[in-house]
């Protein structure tokens, strides 16, 4: 990689902003952000808005915080243009011929550990033997949660509840496509265990959750992982986590040597 890397972030939202932002103000020495791709009008950007052609055109890497239809839409031409992406919206990679069509492209992807940690441990581990067991329990605030598909009764049954209610329960795969805002997390783990149809979800809608809570435990030949992870919800986005900007500003850092995995 030159030591002069120029980057465009594709969605400008509570992700997005932080991202383009920090990268603006230097938080990594020889990356110049050039670019930002939006499909609204972001007048208050630090660079230009530009369209995805003219971000190929003027990037190294292309940082993606703006949903799954974004990743769907241009992974495999950024990919084939020789880019490299950094994936925030991991949910949108848990179809595997996606995923193996990205893979044969030259441009390398990096998804980002978001708003969840531990994966590395977990990856490991499971490069040693196949876990027996992985679950994700994650609980968010009740408003984050309701879905365009979901019936009035439904949505409404989610929004008044006074006490923790199990919104779903179901493999990774199908948490990532019904709740594609909400539980990347749960990819990003099916990813690190490199199994998305062992990881078991559970989504509770909790109207005390002050804080988005993850625990995530796996059970397996070489060890049992429990981790708790509680994240402060984003003031402008409640189901993004505050964290997952700067878990996507590390992930660039990784892709681009400037911080090694550890330190
Ligand atoms: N990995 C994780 O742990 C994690 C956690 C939270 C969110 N996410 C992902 O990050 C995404 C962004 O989160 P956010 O809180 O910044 O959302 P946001 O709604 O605040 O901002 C999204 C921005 O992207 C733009 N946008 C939407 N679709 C686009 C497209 N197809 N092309 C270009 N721009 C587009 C929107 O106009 C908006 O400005 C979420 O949808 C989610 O998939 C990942």
């Amino acid at each position: 990689m030159n030591s002069h890397t120029r980057v465009s972030v594709i969605g400008y939202g509570s992700i997005g902003r932080i991202v383009a932002d920090r990268l603006f103000a230097g938080a990594l020495p020889g990356v110049e952000i050039v670019g930002i791709v939006d499909n609204g009008r972001v007048p208050n950007a630090p660079v230009p808005q530009v369209d995805l052609h003219k971000a190929l055109e003027i990037s190294d890497v292309l940082v993606e915080c703006a949903g799954q239809a974004a990743v769907f839409d241009h992974a495999e031409t950024i990919l084939g243009a020789g880019r490299d992406l950094v994936v925030s919206s991991a949910g949108a990679l848990s179809n595997p011929d996606f995923v193996s069509r990205l893979r044969a492209h030259p441009g390398r992807m990096l998804c980002t550990t978001g708003a969840v940690g531990g994966l590395d441990l977990l990856g490991a581990a499971s490069d040693a033997a196949p876990f027996d067991s992985v679950t994700v329990q994650t609980t968010k605030l009740p408003g984050s949660l309701v879905q365009h598909w979901m019936s009035e009764e439904q949505s409404a049954e989610i929004l008044v509840a006074e006490s923790a209610l199990t919104v779903f329960e179901g493999g990774a795969v199908e948490a990532a496509r019904l709740f594609p805002r909400s539980l990347n997390v749960a990819t990003a783990v099916a990813f690190a265990v490199s199994d998305r149809d062992l990881v078991q979800v559970k989504l509770i809608a909790d109207p005390a959750a002050t804080l988005t809570r993850h625990e995530v435990t796996a059970r397996g030949p070489v060890g049992n992982y429990h981790f708790t992870i509680e994240n402060l919800p984003s003031p402008e986005n409640p189901r993004t986590s505050a964290i997952v900007p700067f878990a996507v500003l590390r992930t660039l850092g990784v892709l681009l040597g400037r911080h090694g995995v550890i330190g």
